[in-house]
């Protein structure tokens, strides 16, 4: 058995996206700075509804899948196949944007804060051109694990592999096999799991710091703040003084040359201009249908 340690911490910055919404960016905010297969994690947090009602009017992707994940409030979906969705609070939408898509993700104001997740996760090269899907995955379709230390996990995707059980999430069979946890635990808890021993894994703290590694060599990782763990087959993060609350993002890496412009996410610079033409001549929306 071998204990993740934290290898590099990737600082969140705030960065604007869409039509000027806010958010902090950690995966993602340079090209360096990505975890195959994760290209990049968005959190959006705020009670102002300057900061995010503008949204993300109609804009293409191509080539990977986002997943986004709300705590607060709730967003509108709409893309040009005609699906249309009520995002709401606690509730998970896993869109394969495959050979293309072109919607928006539009926040909607409610009394108190707008927050969540929006992850991109990169598809393996054989499947980049694959139709594109969604799957909105409401909030009583996460199942809630109890913790034996206190606190408990929110199970997104992939399987929560505690010692002695294990909890399959809502989505499976995807070809990275993502893990994707929402993890909450009270002051100085400690979450341990299995984890597959070759996949990457990041730890991002939007609640407390948390310790991450076997207690004699634990290290904090601030909230706000991506960790890149060391491979291992064991997690175990422990919760500092006033409680925590953290993602925990697993995946197959894919070990595939990514060329990346904007929201489309290829292999070759050639496939990147091919999207860009596609998306000009609106072929990218009938390749879609
Ligand atoms: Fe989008």
């Amino acid at each position: 058995m071998s204990i993740r340690t934290l290898l590099q911490v990737i600082e969140s910055i705030p960065a604007s996206d869409g039509a000027g919404v806010r958010l902090r960016r950690s995966l993602g905010r340079t090209p360096h700075a990505r975890l195959d297969p994760f290209l990049m994690l968005d959190e959006f947090s705020s009670e102002n509804p300057d900061d995010y009602i503008a949204g993300f009017p109609s804009h293409p992707h191509r080539g990977f899948e986002t997943v986004t994940y709300i705590l607060d409030g709730h967003m509108l979906h709409e893309d040009h196949l005609g699906n249309r969705g009520d995002l709401k609070a606690g509730g998970v939408q896993w869109m394969t944007a495959g050979r293309g898509i072109i919607h928006s993700e539009m926040p909607q104001q409610t009394h108190g804060r707008m927050r969540g997740f929006q992850l991109w996760i990169n598809l393996p090269a054989k499947e980049k051109m694959k139709p594109a899907s969604y799957r909105d995955i409401g909030p009583a379709e996460i199942p809630v694990a109890a913790l034996p230390g206190g606190g408990r996990v929110k199970v997104v995707a992939g399987t929560l592999m505690l010692d002695g059980k294990s909890v399959p999430g809502p989505i499976q069979g995807v070809s990275t096999d993502p893990l994707y946890l929402d993890v909450e635990l009270p002051a100085g808890a400690t979450f341990a799991s299995a984890v597959k021993q070759d996949y990457n894994v990041l730890i991002y703290p939007f609640e407390g710091s948390v310790a991450v590694g076997p207690q004699t060599e634990a290290r904090v990782l601030k909230a706000q703040s991506g960790g890149a763990l060391s491979p291992g087959d064991r997690l175990e993060v422990t919760a500092d003084a006033a409680g925590a609350r953290f993602l925990v993002l697993a995946g197959r890496p894919l070990r595939e040359p990514i060329a990346q412009y904007g929201p489309f996410v290829m292999n070759t610079r050639e496939e990147i201009e091919q999207a860009i033409r596609d998306y000009q001549s609106g072929e990218l929306v009938r390749s879609a249908v």
